[in-house]
C-alpha cells in the first residue's frame, strides 16, 4: 500500500502542489502527464531519493526497483557486466541468477547483445539493458521512468504484457506521457502541472 497526503515539494517555479492518491498492494498504476508534471519528482519520492517539503508519503516496507529516465548504464562494460551488477544486490543464488537473466533477455531479445559494450548499441537496446537490469533480483515494488519512450510497437507490448503479468502479484508504478499503455493500466493517474488532475 501507497499512501500520498497532501505532498508537497518546490522547486524554484515548479513542483509538486498537494499531491493526495493512494495505491493497493498489487497491480499496475500508471503516472500519466505532460514533460514537467511531476511524474519523476513522485517516483524519487517513492524510491526515497527525495523528502517532501510538506505532506506525508506513507508505504509499506517494500522492496524497490526503479528503472531511471536516464538508463543509468556503465557503458564502457558489456550489456552482461551491467546485468551482472545487480548479483550482488540480491539474495537469488548465482545460477537461478543467471537463468533469469537469460531468460529476461531472450524475452527482450537481446541475448545476442551480451558481449557488446552499452557505448555500441542502440537507444532501443540500451532501454532493454537497462528494463532487464531492474528486473533482475528480488522486489515488492517496480518504478520505471519512461521506459516505452524508445521503444517500438514489438518491443513494447512485449514489455507492457510482461509488466501485466508481474502486477499481478507486485505493485508496478510507471511515468509516461505514451498514450498507447494506458489500456494496461488498473489506474491511471492524470498529472497535471504538479497536481493530481481529477
Ligand atoms: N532538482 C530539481 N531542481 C529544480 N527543478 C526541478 C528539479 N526536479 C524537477 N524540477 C522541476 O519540477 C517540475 C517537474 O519535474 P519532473 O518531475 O521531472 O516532471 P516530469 O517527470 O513529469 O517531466 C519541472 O518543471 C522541473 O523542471
Ligand atoms: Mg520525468
Amino acid at each position: 500500500m501507497i499512501k500520498l497526503i497532501d505532498v508537497k515539494k518546490k522547486f524554484r517555479a515548479a513542483g509538486l502542489e498537494n499531491v493526495s492518491f493512494e495505491l493497493p498492494h498489487h497491480g499496475l498504476c500508471i503516472l500519466y502527464g505532460k514533460s514537467g508534471s511531476g511524474k519523476t519528482t513522485i517516483l524519487n519520492l517513492l524510491a526515497s531519493l527525495d523528502k517532501p517539503d510538506d505532506g506525508e508519503v506513507i508505504m509499506d516496507d517494500y522492496t524497490v526497483t526503479y528503472m531511471m529516465q536516464t538508463d543509468m548504464l556503465f557503458h564502457n562494460l558489456t550489456v552482461k557486466e551491467n546485468l551482472l551488477i545487480k548479483l550482488n544486490a540480491t539474495t537469488v543464488p548465482e545460477g537461478h541468477f543467471e537463468c533469469e537473466m537469460l531468460n529476461l533477455c531472450v524475452l527482450l531479445g537481446i541475448e545476442s547483445l551480451l558481449d557488446e559494450r552499452i557505448s555500441v548499441i542502440s537507444g532501443g537496446e540500451k532501454q532493454r539493458v537497462a528494463f532487464a537490469r531492474t528486473l533482475l533480483g528480488d522486489f515488492q515494488l517496480l518504478l520505471l521512468d519512461e521506459p516505452t519512450s524508445e521503444l517500438d510497437a514489438h518491443n513494447k507490448m512485449v514489455i507492457m504484457k510482461y509488466l501485466k503479468s508481474l502486477s499481478q502479484e507486485k505493485l508496478v508504478i510507471i511515468a509516461s506521457h505514451d498514450n498507447e499503455i494506458k489500456c494496461f493500466a488498473d489506474q491511471v493517474i492524470i498529472m497535471k502541472d504538479g497536481q493530481v488532475n481529477e
